[in-house]
């Protein structure tokens, strides 16, 4: 079933179940008793899968300040590159330095195409493993205007709309790998064949696979209501959850569908679909379990005080503005296809300890990365200078 994962043996996926009812039974009685007020004991060791075009920038900023904050190792991409291999399955030789720091990592969070077996190879046992959905329908159109020069599917049709109303004139099968983003491309990264027949076996078998492996599964479409899930779900405090919007896209660069093009997508990207249909129901139930309407609204409204504030300490400007208007070079987001990607720009006066921490809010994708990289391997020669972070 799964491209990235050997097939699981017949009878083990009913014990695991067992198991795992029986874990969630123990954990469960475990908060009613050793934590009154639901604090869950802090999770280091986590995996994020970062798919693509679902504010997972944003949570990738979160979790490598939260790496600093706590001393944590990062499994970053060996060699120096930006992914962990995507899009081919993710291998464990992926992670820098694997071969002697094999299953010590304490977070994951590049993009990759999902393998369970192999990331367990570089992760401890008793990671999290979650990740993040999006409305295929968005979805599309967001990745549309960010892969239009990369996606041959793309590329060749005048915009969106004229790509939905016949895929199939500019999805051409033998290009598989440069046309994931053109299609179910979250099946795509949880390691899955993102052109299957959507059999209603078939899918629910995946969704099931994905349900055992994540712990959960977070929604763009209720970012601050999945933060604080995350925060509950992981024991943090609220403001490792306080984030600034990254990698966010200029308004004019949208494209408007048609009702006819949001119906298409449906059905073009129905493993996808049906992915986030699914995840969305349980979303919501388990805000209810864990969290409660009352709570939840609560901590949404105290994280965006937080978010607030930090914004007015931190930044020049009230909202995130045009690169060109990004003054330090070094702080310009990636650019990619027709998408116009915002940034931000710091207040002028602020004490190095603030500057400090408001650079590693605003701080875009790359440059962290490099920056992390240069902190955790220091003997190896960098292929670009690292940020200036002191
Ligand atoms: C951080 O971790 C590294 C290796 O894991 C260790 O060598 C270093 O001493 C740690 N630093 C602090 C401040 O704990
Ligand atoms: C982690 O799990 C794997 C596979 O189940 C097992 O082989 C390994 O010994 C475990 N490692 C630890 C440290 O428990
Ligand atoms: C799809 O791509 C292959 C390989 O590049 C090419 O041979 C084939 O003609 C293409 N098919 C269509 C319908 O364009
Ligand atoms: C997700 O669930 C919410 C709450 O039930 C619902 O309002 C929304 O329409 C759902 N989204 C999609 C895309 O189905
Ligand atoms: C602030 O940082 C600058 C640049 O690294 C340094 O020269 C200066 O001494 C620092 N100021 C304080 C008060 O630590």
């Amino acid at each position: 079933r799964s491209f990235c994962r050997a097939a699981r043996r017949l009878g083990l996926g009913a014990l695991c179940l067992g198991v795992a009812f029986l874990a969630g039974f123990y954990h469960g009685l475990y908060r009613m008793w050793l934590s009154p007020r639901g604090a869950r004991p802090l999770q280091t060791n986590l995996m994020f899968l970062k798919t693509h075009k679902t504010a997972s920038s944003t949570i990738m900023n979160i979790l490598f300040r939260f790496a600093e904050k706590h001393n944590l190792s990062v499994a970053l991409p060996a060699g120096q590159d930006v992914h962990l291999g995507y899009p081919h399955c993710f291998k464990a030789q992926f992670a820098e330095g694997f071969e002697t720091l094999g299953q010590s990592y304490n977070i994951m969070c590049n993009h990759l195409r999902f393998s369970l077996p192999e990331v367990q190879r570089v992760m401890p046992n008793t990671t999290t493993y979650f990740s993040i959905l999006r409305d295929p329908v968005s979805l599309m159109e967001s990745s549309y205007v960010y892969y239009k020069t990369y996606s041959p599917a793309f590329e060749r049709s005048k915009d969106v709309n004229e790509f939905l109303a016949s895929p199939w004139m500019y999805y051409n099968l033998s290009e598989r790998t440069k046309n994931v983003y053109a299609r179910n491309c979250m099946w795509f990264d949880f390691g899955y064949d993102n052109n299957a027949v959507g059999t209603e076996d078939y899918v629910q078998g995946v969704i099931s696979e994905v349900e055992q492996a994540f712990q959960l599964l977070l929604l763009s479409e209720y970012f601050d209501e999945s933060m604080v899930l995350l925060r509950d779900t992981l024991g943090w405090e609220l403001d490792d959850v306080v984030y600034f919007k990254l990698n966010s896209r200029s308004p004019d660069t949208v494209q408007s569908m048609t009702p006819e093009s949001k119906e298409k997508v449906k059905e073009w990207c129905w493993l996808d679909w049906m992915l986030y249909q699914h995840f969305n129901r349980t979303f919501w139930r388990r805000i209810q379990e864990a969290v409660g309407l009352d709570r939840l609204a609560r901590e949404v409204t105290l994280l965006r005080t937080r978010q607030k504030e930090l914004m007015e300490l931190c930044l020049l400007d009230p909202m995130p503005i045009d690169k060109s208007r990004v003054k330090d070079k070094n702080l310009q987001p990636f650019q990619s296809g027709h998408a116009n990607i915002l940034g931000y720009n710091l207040k002028d006066g602020l004490t190095n300890e603030t500057r400090r921490a408001c650079l590693r809010l605003i701080m875009p994708e790359l440059q962290y990365m490099s920056y992390l990289y240069a902190r955790q391997f220091p003997e190896k020669e960098r292929k670009s200078a690292p940020f200036p972070l002191w």
